[in-house]
């Protein structure tokens, strides 16, 4: 039966660049939506810029633009890295558009007519300078527990209590500085306490639609101590979001009309003509209909939004709620998690711009994925050998070997391989099945390990039969015409089942194979010839991912004595570049040699040096880094809650065991760096001479006795 599916991932926040965790989402969207194409069923398959809120209305500000602007010119950016990747989106709109204005206002008139919205006088901090209230991520002060300085007001970073932002000390806003005062305004709230809410809650959410883990978070959310909470959906101007009707200066919140951008953005997909090549049915018809199923691709951090205010909004609204929600955990990056404002992890530009292959790292992250809420780390020892191993050694190499017997003996032609021992023997239909089962249910690794199990057998058929010795022989040719051919019909096979990982390789598979694009049910028609073989696809080169890991400069670790005096040698995190030298952290003479002067030419003021936070640490940990013969990963204590890892080029001075324990002397406030071991947050300082012949080595800084792990070095 024809499936009718209307898919999404969620929408990304349009104050910045996609990041590797936006990438690894839409992978995983599209090889489904792929898939299901390839099954013959009818999918809509859009996204949107989420436009709105505080966030983008200050960096606009802050960057002298409107937020229109900001948001306009994220959005250029966008089709770069989505052909980039082959990320086969029907549609991408905004949440800045005419369809999401109409229809936020639309769905929270009909909650107001369900009664479910309610106006409340609530208190909150305001900037009497800015003339606006602050979202607390925008107040700081001293943490009420242990009284550290300059702590947000959810948490202290230092102690780790958690407070509201009104039990701060002597708190400011971050905006003006100014001391913030309570003041009263009018709310509106979604009573999502509402026996209705929740008793349709509990019913959407445990009926066995959502992963268990997720419908476990929702339980918890449902039945604990305090039950749903009302929903704060308004704010007050200035903001930069949808008006609320009938309530002059007030806006959605911005989570209000996100989730709506996703119909939205249907909208304009459906209004643009684009799905009269699927259906005739008009948008409303579409979103109305039971027999259209919705799913969204969501990351594990907004399963609150999508498991409780989506459902009971479209519910309540009079609208059908989605059919499941699809979470997925973070990605990782050798282990660390990564982090949008400290900007680590890969970018996915580089990653395009240095010429790697996009299939590569669809691959990569589709035999990572499953169907539970876990990271998956990107370990680039481990893509190395995955993609080479898998779509070079295994699955490329059988069409590369059996194709040049073909040309050569047979003129291409195949042999009709239905009834042969050997092509039974590899269980295409067993394969083929379990294949479509774990692609379906979001089984990505399983499903290609299968693949590579069966291209396993194929290969070994091809190694054991020896083709290049029946060639040899005139009257085995019509062996040698049998083994080539159930090699092809494997490789055909094969393509078919990798396509929605593998579009691209998957289209000049198909010229190779002389075929129509391929559909799920071309399993089992082999092609009758195939044209010549070209090359399908290069091994990746190990010293691509140095290059992906290293922005411009030195290689990461080398400590460069030769750009460094005295007490500058440094290792870790910023090298020697020049890029140190502008975050201030070279020594002057560093600074002036990447400047071009003569070393000692100039000084530099009391206040640039102190920017530079160093701090004594101690060495909690020391480790050899594998595949580096320079590094050694440092955990260092420096008097905060959590220790911090630094990657440092003093391996060939110091023998991991002798570091653990010892104090010596950190730049805290460095960049942090990605390399491609890990990220580096911070740098400890070494000494060594320019001529490496007046004293040969790499010397650690330490403090005197009595010296201790957070003290400030000044
Ligand atoms: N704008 C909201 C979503 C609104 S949906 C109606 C938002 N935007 S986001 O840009 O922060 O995140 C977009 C998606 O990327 C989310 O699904 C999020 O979970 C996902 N990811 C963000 N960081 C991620 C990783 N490190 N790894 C994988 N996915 C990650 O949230
Ligand atoms: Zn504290």
């Amino acid at each position: 039966m024809k499936r009718r599916l209307f898919v999404t991932t969620a929408l990304p926040y349009a104050n910045g660049s996609f990041h590797i965790g936006h990438i690894m989402e839409y992978i995983q969207a599209d090889v489904w939506v792929r898939f299901q194409r390839m099954r013959g069923h009818e999918v809509h398959f859009v996204c949107a810029d989420d436009a709105h809120g505080a966030p983008i209305m200050l960096k606009a500000e802050s960057e002298g633009v409107s937020p229109e602007e900001l948001v306009g010119r994220i959005a250029a950016e966008r089709p770069r890295y989505l052909s980039g990747f082959h990320i086969s989106f029907d549609n991408w709109h905004s949440t800045h558009s005419p369809e999401n204005v109409e229809l936020s206002q639309d769905i929270y008139r009909n909650l107001r007519a369900a009664g479910l919205v309610a106006e409340r006088t609530i208190e909150q901090f305001y900037d009497p300078v800015k003339g606006m209230f602050l979202p607390d991520r925008y107040i700081k002060g001293e943490c009420p527990k242990c009284g550290a300085k300059d702590q947000y007001g959810d948490s202290c970073e230092v102690c780790g209590a958690v407070y509201a932002p009104t039990d701060l000390r002597n708190p400011y806003s971050t905006l003006s500085g100014a001391a913030p005062v309570m003041r009263q305004s009018e709310h509106f709230f979604f009573r999502l306490s509402d026996q209705r809410c929740v008793d349709y809650l509990r019913g959407w959410t445990q009926s066995g639609r959502l992963q268990p883990e997720v419908a476990n978070k929702a339980r918890e959310w449902l039945e604990g101590d305090q039950g749903l909470g009302d929903w704060d959906i308004s704010r007050e101007a200035p903001y930069f979001g949808i008006p609320i009707p009938d309530a002059p200066g007030k806006y959605f919140y911005v989570w209000l009309d996100a989730p709506i951008g996703y119909l939205a953005s249907l909208k304009n997909h459906f209004d643009k003509g684009q799905a009269a090549a699927q259906t005739d049915q008009t948008f409303e018809q579409f979103v109305a209909d039971p027999t259209v199923e919705q799913y969204h691709f969501i990351g594990k951090d907004i399963i609150y939004f999508h498991t409780l205010f989506w459902p009971a909004m479209l519910h309540f609204s009079g609208r059908k709620a989605p059919d499941n929600v699809f979470v997925h955990g973070f990605i990782t990056v050798s282990g660390e998690k990564m982090s949008k404002s400290r900007g680590t992890g890969i970018s996915p530009l580089r990653y395009l711009d240095i010429g790697m292959n996009p299939e590569w790292m669809r691959y990569y992250i589709a035999a990572k994925l499953n169907a539970r809420v876990e990271d998956v780390d990107f370990n680039p020892d481990d893509f190395v050998a995955r993609v080479n191993s898998d779509l070079v050694g295994k699955y490329v190499n059988i069409a590369s070997r059996a194709s040049s017997f073909l040309a050569r003996f047979f003129d291409g032609e195949l042999v009709d391989v239905g009834k042969l021992e050997a092509w039974q023997a590899f269980e295409e239909p067993r394969h083929s099945q379990e294949i479509a089962r774990c692609l379906e249910g979001r089984e990505f690794g399983r499903a290609l390990r299968t693949a590579m199990e069966f291209a396993d057998r194929v290969n070994q058929h091809f190694d054991a039969e020896k083709p290049w010795e029946l060639a040899k022989d005139p009257s085995q040719r019509r062996r040698l015409h049998e083994v080539c051919s159930v090699s092809v019909a494997g490789f055909h096979a094969l393509t078919i089942w990798l396509k929605p990982v593998l579009p691209d390789l998957a289209a000049r598979a198909e010229t190779f194979l002389g075929c129509a694009p391929l559909r799920w049910d071309d399993l089992g028609a082999p092609p009758a010839r195939v044209a010549r073989y070209e090359h399908l696809m290069t091994r990746v080169d190990p010293k691509l991912l140095d290059a992906l890991f290293e922005p411009a400069g030195p290689a990461p670790g080398t400590t460069q004595p030769a750009t460094a005096k005295t007490a500058g040698a440094t290792a870790g995190a910023g090298g020697k570049s020049a890029k140190a030298a502008k975050t201030g952290v070279a020594t002057g003479a560093a600074a002036s040699a990447a400047a071009g002067q003569a070393p000692g030419a100039a000084t530099i003021s009391i206040d640039d040096f102190a920017k530079v936070d160093l701090r004594v640490a101690r060495i909690v940990a020391a480790e050899a880094v594998e595949g580096s013969d320079k590094l050694l990963r440092l955990t260092l204590d420096c008097g905060e809650s959590a220790p911090r890892t630094v990657f440092a080029g003093i391996k060939a001075a110091y023998a991991p065991d002798q570091l653990v324990g010892r104090l010596t002397v950190m730049v805290a406030n460095l960049a942090p760096r990605k390399m491609k071991f890990g990220l580096s947050e911070g740098m400890v300082l070494a000494a060594s001479f320019d001529d490496p012949s007046r004293a040969p080595g790499i010397f650690l800084l330490s403090p005197d006795d009595g010296g201790d792990a957070g003290m400030k070095v000044r």
